[in-house]
C-alpha cells in the first residue's frame, strides 16, 4: 500500500524507510533504520528527483503511481549515481518509457556503466547554472562534485526555494513517520546519527563540502531536500552550522575521546584512570573500546571533540589490529585541528605509540601531546605521576583555547 507524505502544494516525499538493513554500504551500521528519500512534483510537467534504493523499490513505485494519477512521468532528475539512489532508476525507465533524464555528463557515463543502457536518446545533460522549468517551477542545478561521488550534482528550485542537496544534510534513521526535522526532536534523537552519517560518508570531502556551502550561501532557502532523513524548512542553522564545523574540520565541543585497543585489560585500566582524572578536572570524556565498538561512531566522536588519546597494545611488533583499522579509517578521513596523545603497552617491546603517532604525520594542524605513557604489561604506582601530567596537559590546552 502506497505511503507518501506532502513536502508542499505540488511537491510530494514518494521516498521510503529500511529498518531491516544491518550494514550500510556493508561498513555502517544502520540500528535506527535509514531512509532513501525521492521526491514527485506535479507540475504542469511531472518531475521525479531520484529514485530509490532497490530494498524499498515495491513501495516507491506504489507512491509514484498513487502520487501521478492519471498522469505520464515526465523527468527524473539524477543527483547522484549511488545504488541506494540509483539502483531502481532502470526499472523506473522501463515503467515509464517516456521519461526524460536530466543529469550532468558524468551521471550520464555512470548510467551506462551500472545498467548497461543507451541513455543518448532520453538524457538533457545539464551544467552549472542551467536552467529548466517544469511549468511554474524554475529549477537551477548546481554541480556538487565528491559530496560525495564526482558526479554529484543539486537542484535549486526557485519559486519556492527548494534546494535538493543530494547526501548532503542526510542523516542514518528511519523517519518513523516524521517528514520534517522540525516534527522530531533532531538534536536530542538525531544529530548523532547525522553526524556519524556525515563524519563517515562525506567526512574526507571537507573542501568540497565547504564550496558547495559557499555556493548555497547566495541562495534564498525554505526547504532542504536531501536523499536521507529529514526535510529542513525550519531552523536551518541547526544543521548548517555543524555542517560548517564538520566540513572545516573544527570540533564542536572541547573534550576528550579515549580511544583503547587492550587484550587483557591493563591498557584499559591506565585509559580508564585517566579518564577519572581528566573528570575530576571537570573535562568532558567519552570512552571506547575499540574492539566493541563501532569504528564510525569512533570516528564520529573524533570528529566532535578536540582532544584524542589512542591507547593501545603492541602486537606483532606493531599497532594492535582494531586500533590500527581504526586509526587508517580516521585518518582517512582527514581528521586535522586536533590534539593527540598516546598510551602504548607492550611486555617485552612496547613499540605502537610511535607507530600511531606517524599515521598522524599526513593530517593537517595536530599537536601532540608531549606526555606519552608506556606501559610494560601493566601500570605501576610509580607511573601515575605521567598520568597526571598527561591531564595537566591536556587541562591546560583546553582551558588555553577557553
Ligand atoms: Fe546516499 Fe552517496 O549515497
Amino acid at each position: 500500500m502506497y505511503c507518501y507524505r506532502k513536502v508542499k502544494d505540488d511537491l510530494y516525499f514518494v521516498g521510503a524507510n529500511d529498518r531491516r538493513l544491518a550494514m550500510f554500504e556493508g561498513v555502517y551500521s544502520v540500528p535506527k533504520g535509514v531512509s532513501y528519500n525521492s521526491y514527485l512534483l506535479l507540475d504542469e510537467k511531472t518531475v521525479l528527483f531520484d529514485t530509490v534504493d532497490k530494498a524499498v523499490g515495491e513501495i516507491f513505485f506504489e507512491n509514484i503511481k498513487q502520487v501521478l494519477g492519471d498522469r505520464k512521468l515526465d523527468y527524473i532528475v539524477v543527483h547522484h549515481m549511488e545504488p541506494d539512489h540509483s539502483a531502481t532508476l532502470k526499472e523506473l525507465l522501463s515503467r515509464y518509457s517516456d521519461v526524460k533524464i536530466i543529469c550532468n555528463a558524468k551521471i550520464a557515463e555512470m548510467i551506462k556503466q551500472f545498467f548497461d543502457i543507451s541513455v543518448e536518446d532520453r538524457a538533457i545533460i545539464v551544467n552549472e547554472n542551467d536552467t529548466f522549468s517544469s511549468g511554474k517551477h524554475n529549477f537551477v542545478f548546481i554541480m556538487a562534485p565528491m559530496v560525495h561521488w564526482p558526479e554529484v550534482m543539486m537542484t535549486y528550485e526557485a519559486t519556492d526555494k527548494i534546494l535538493f542537496t543530494a547526501d548532503a544534510f542526510g542523516t542514518f534513521g528511519a523517519l518513523n513517520g516524521a517528514l520534517f526535522s522540525d516534527e522530531v526532536n533532531f538534536e536530542r534523537d538525531y544529530l548523532d546519527e547525522a553526524r556519524r552519517y556525515y563524519t563517515n560518508i562525506v567526512g574526507k570531502y571537507g573542501p568540497q563540502v565547504q564550496a558547495v556551502l559557499k555556493k548555497a550561501s547566495n541562495l534564498s532557502i525554505n526547504y532542504i531536500c536531501p536523499l536521507h532523513g529529514f526535510v529542513w524548512r525550519k531552523n536551518f542553522d541547526e544543521i548548517i552550522n555543524k555542517y560548517l564545523k564538520w566540513s572545516g574540520y573544527e570540533p564542536e565541543e572541547k573534550g576528550v575521546v579515549i580511544a583503547y585497543a587492550s587484550i587483557y585489560g591493563h591498557t584499559e585500566n591506565a585509559a580508564e584512570i585517566l579518564a577519572n582524572r581528566l573528570c575530576e578536572n571537570g573535562i568532558k570524556t567519552v570512552m571506547f573500546d575499540v574492539s566493541v565498538t563501532p569504528a564510525s561512531e569512533i570516528i564520529s566522536a573524533c570528529f566532535k571533540y578536540s582532544h584524542l588519546v589512542f591507547a593501545s597494545a603492541t602486537y606483532n611488533t606493531g599497532i594492535f589490529v582494531t586500533m590500527e583499522a581504526l586509526l587508517n579509517d580516521l585518518v582517512s578521513h582527514n581528521i586535522q585541528n586536533r590534539v593527540v596523545g598516546f598510551i602504548e603497552n607492550g611486555s617485552w617491546a612496547p613499540a605502537s605509540a610511535d607507530q600511531m603517532k606517524n599515521l598522524f604525520s599526513k593530517c593537517k594542524n595536530i599537536n601532540f601531546l608531549t606526555t606519552k605513557l608506556t606501559i610494560k604489561s601493566a601500570l605501576k604506582q610509580e607511573q601515575l605521576n605521567i598520568i597526571e601530567e598527561m591531564t595537566r596537559e591536556i587541562v591546560s590546552y583546553i582551558k588555553e583555547n577557553n
